[in-house]
């Protein structure tokens, strides 16, 4: 296992639009954190020099998150800069000379993927590949052909265990404490399985459109953009079985068995929309079938789950932006008179806070009917939290490969959406602000309806079901 500390990193697409947004405040945020103490070396062909990339670095932090003056001043003495085109081998020789006599680079890959291929083999020639280690960023492929091509591209040069996946949405620390949470609680285990859990809902809804990336996303839609990815992990989350061991390998192969349990979705599972004007947006088809909008139904096969259906729904201009997991518990046998109980759920929201609800039913104030009523734990990230890109990027320069996808993993999860992928189902139009298209309640809709997320938690109670 490459799990060594590394003595550079190396970054492709320093000049980038991920490099602005989310890798320079995460460097100051490591350097703030003591994490970070290597030389860090971008690498870009934007015609520039170091004095532009340092202002370029400087304005980052300017408009996200804030420039402090002491670790600014530290990320300047570790930034190198090198400019070249990837297709020529000068700048790779240039990017030897600035590591010197580093033994156990990270190059960390923030370009589009059409160079992934080109920059891999260069930087595998490089020096060091059994102690090097290579950083990919999503997309990871764009069907289970190309990931598979991808994976041989990248296994060509780095062993598996060089090689760190990178999901953000796997750095986010709710994701992380549904896992924890999970099995840091006993009372969960005897009711978490298809005896007690009627079916699993995951919500991911965004109150924005593409916010300028219509090229890309045009490319993508939903299902390659956030289903096949972010949700399937917290999917993984939600129904893996505890690691008989605390390293990343027993971890990963928990996750994985988890993917193994789901047959390829079918076209009947799988509801496609897309927001009004999402036509108009710049970079966009104006004939475009893409769907911004996805609502899908799976199994997990296995000894836990067989019999319960999950459900995962994820969309761009919904009413409000919200990652929840609902899990509904069977209805209990007893009716109380003319009162029917609900069913309880457990609701984990995790953005734009972290909550954890009980769903449960009470005698109510006027006496002998029921009550729906939430207990509810919920907290907003704490200031200076560890964001989900310097969690992913300081675990991958200090080697713990747990939160990064496996090359089965990737292949697994192309697996289950690649046929929908590949046919045309029809894609609904809905308007923004509202929760999809309505064919969606009426052909994908779990067995006690859709629970959407509450706004904020302050009206859960009276909204809970
Ligand atoms: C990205 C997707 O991977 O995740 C975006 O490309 C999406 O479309 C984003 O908005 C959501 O992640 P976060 O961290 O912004 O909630």
């Amino acid at each position: 296992m490459n799990s060594s500390h590394a003595d550079a990193l190396v970054f492709f697409g320093a000049t980038g639009d991920l490099a602005y947004k989310k890798i320079f405040p995460s460097l100051q945020a490591m350097i703030k954190r003591g994490t970070l103490d290597v030389p860090v070396i971008g690498v870009a062909n934007s015609g520039w020099n170091l004095e532009q990339f340092q202002a370029r670095a400087q304005d980052s932090l300017e408009k996200h998150g804030g420039l402090d003056g002491a670790a600014f001043e530290k990320l300047c003495r570790l930034l190198r800069y090198v400019d070249g085109d990837y297709q020529h081998a000068a700048t790779f020789q240039a990017v030897k000379r600035e590591l010197g006599q580093a033994e156990r680079p990270a190059h960390y890959l923030a370009i589009p993927p059409v160079l992934f291929e080109t920059v891999v083999e260069q930087v595998g020639h490089l020096c060091c590949a059994d102690s090097s280690r290579i950083i990919i960023e999503k997309p990871f492929g764009t069907d289970l052909a190309s990931a598979r091509k991808l994976n041989s591209v990248l296994l060509r040069s780095f062993p598996e265990s060089s090689i760190f996946r990178i999901d953000h949405y796997l750095g986010k620390k709710p994701v992380r404490n549904l896992l924890f949470f999970r099995f840091a609680n006993s009372f969960l285990e005897p009711f978490w399985n298809r005896n007690y859990i009627e079916s699993v809902q995951i919500t991911m809804a965004e109150d924005f459109g593409v916010q300028g990336r219509g090229a890309f996303y045009d490319q993508t839609g939903t299902i390659r953009d956030v289903v096949q990815n972010h949700l399937f992990q917290v999917l993984a989350n939600v129904a893996m079985e505890p690691s008989v061991r605390a390293d990343s390998e027993s971890l990963r192969d928990e996750k994985v068995k988890v993917l193994k349990a789901i047959a390829p979705l079918k076209e009947g599972g799988v509801i496609r929309g897309q927001f009004r004007g999402y036509k108009s947006e710049k970079g966009v088809a104006r004939d475009s079938r893409t769907e911004t909008f996805a609502a899908l139904r799976l199994h997990v096969d296995s000894w836990r789950w067989h019999g319960v259906p999950f459900f995962i729904r994820a969309g761009k201009c919904l009413p409000l932006t919200s990652t929840e997991v609902f899990i509904r518990l069977r209805r209990p046998p007893l009716t109380f008179g003319s009162s029917v109980p609900s069913p309880n759920h457990l609701r984990l929201r995790m953005n734009p806070e972290f909550t954890i609800a009980l769903g449960m039913t009470v005698l109510s104030p006027a006496d002998l009917t029921s009550e729906a009523v939430e207990m509810v734990a919920s907290r907003h990230p704490f200031p200076d939290e560890m964001d989900a890109y310097e969690k992913v990027l300081g675990d991958a320069i200090s080697g713990d490969a747990s939160l990064f996808a496996r090359e089965d993993y990737v292949e697994e999860a192309w697996r289950i959406v690649d046929p929908i992928l590949k046919v045309q189902t029809p894609v609904y139009e809905y308007d923004p602000g509202t929760w999809g298209p309505s064919a969606v309640e009426a052909d994908v809709v779990p067995p006690d309806g859709w629970h959407n997320p509450p706004v904020s938690e302050r009206t859960s109670m009276s909204e809970a079901a």
